[in-house]
């Protein structure tokens, strides 16, 4: 096997328009175990490569109708297949040549009659690079993930058993009334330390997340609680109408203080004082339908539509100047697709020809 295989086997799709070239190197680097696919013409290779990801394209230069420059021009337009190194197969040697190819978005090029050994070893290393380069950019994510688990997930209960400690130095009943929520933060903020090793876990092994059944009620109300202060602040009105029978399959910890607290610090931070946020659910067969629905600022089309890339700035600062990382809803998203969930959004605008404002959340999750 190439050394760069782990996983999964390199694969190299082939584009020439003479079928035995196709053949000789096919069967050269499949003595190699890569996996090979092949496509007599440009406007084909566009199809294949936008079918299935490949690790490397070697580009036949010339060829009728879309010759090879031209689809790598259309290869590097297109977001799927834009980071595909594409090495170019050129019986030509003129400068030139090489200056257009490396122009038009080429890595490298290999002139034609082609040394079998230079060939391999150019192969190797820019998909080598290249699957470095995507383990970096994941591993980029998962730690902009865990900057947001730390700074704005863990921050939640510690921001409020400090709370809770500043203003019951004055007043002992106060502190004494909350000693309750200080007890529930700090476990809290225990388990989400416990969360932050399992996702380094996670990422090392692909292990899954235990999920339980739990009721839905007492979870919001859990991650409700741990963000008091900031609802008391801004005078919102929460209504949880969730009956107390409707169950969620989640992963506990995660749900309370990275789901809920984050759409629930959300539904505030976009909300003027004084609004309300209405919390509310709904059975569908063997799914529980879970509703945020606030009526702030909404959020434009580009925002939506980017909510949940990792490496796209959609944040903004509340209504109140509350500050952000925008990493909060991709890790919601995450943490839904894990418990098998999917998340969907409505939002509006002032002004909006509908009449409706502010921002609705919908997740559906199983409820056995
Ligand atoms: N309920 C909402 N109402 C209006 N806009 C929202 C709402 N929820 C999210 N947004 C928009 O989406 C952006 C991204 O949200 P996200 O939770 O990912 O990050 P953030 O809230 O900016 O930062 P963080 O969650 O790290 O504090 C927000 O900055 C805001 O522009
Ligand atoms: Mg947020």
């Amino acid at each position: 096997m190439p050394e760069t295989i782990k996983d999964m086997p390199v694969s190299v799709l082939i584009v020439d328009d003479t079928p035995e070239n196709i053949q000789v190197l096919g069967s050269l680097l499949e003595s190699k175990n890569y996996k090979i696919y092949a496509a007599q013409n440009g406007v084909q290779a566009l199809k294949i490569a936008d079918e299935k990801i490949h690790d490397i394209i070697l580009l036949d230069v010339m060829m009728p109708e879309l010759n090879g420059f031209e689809t790598c021009k259309k290869l590097k337009e297109s977001e799927k297949t834009k980071n595909i190194p594409v090495i170019f197969l050129t019986a030509k040697v003129e400068t030139e040549d090489i200056v257009k190819g490396f122009e038009v978005g080429g890595v490298d090029y290999v002139t034609k009659p082609f040394n079998s050994s230079e060939l391999l070893k150019r192969i190797e290393t820019h998909t080598t690079l290249r699957r470095t380069t995507e383990r970096l950019k994941q591993s980029n994510t998962s730690f902009k993930e865990l900057v947001h688990i730390l700074c704005h997930d863990l921050g939640n209960p510690i921001y409020a058993v400090q709370g809770i400690l500043e203003l019951g130095s004055e007043d002992k009943d106060f502190m004494l009334d909350n000693i309750d929520t200080m007890q529930t933060a700090i476990k809290n903020a225990g388990n989400i330390i416990e969360v932050i090793k399992t996702l380094r876990a996670l990422e090392e092994s692909k292990l899954k997340f235990e999920t339980e059944v739990f009721q839905l009620k007492p979870l919001i109300e859990e991650s409700a609680k741990i963000i008091d202060s900031k609802i008391k602040e801004k005078n919102i009105k929460m209504d949880i109408d969730v009956p107390i029978d409707v169950k969620v399959k989640v992963e506990k910890t995660t749900f309370i203080n990275s789901v809920i607290n984050n759409l629930l610090t959300n539904a505030i931070k976009f909300s003027e004082k004084g609004s309300s946020i209405n919390i509310s659910s709904q059975s569908v067969n063997d799914n529980t339908q879970l509703t945020i629905r606030d009526f702030g600022m909404g959020m434009p089309k580009s925002i939506k539509e980017n909510l949940f890339k990792l490496n796209s700035v959609t944040t903004r600062t509340g209504t109140e100047n509350e500050q952000g990382t925008g990493f909060g809803m991709p890790l919601v998203k995450k943490f839904i697709n894990s418990y098998g969930g999917e998340i969907e959004i409505n939002s509006w605008e002032k002004g909006d020809t509908s009449g409706e404002v502010g921002t609705e959340v919908k997740i559906t999750l199983k409820s056995s």
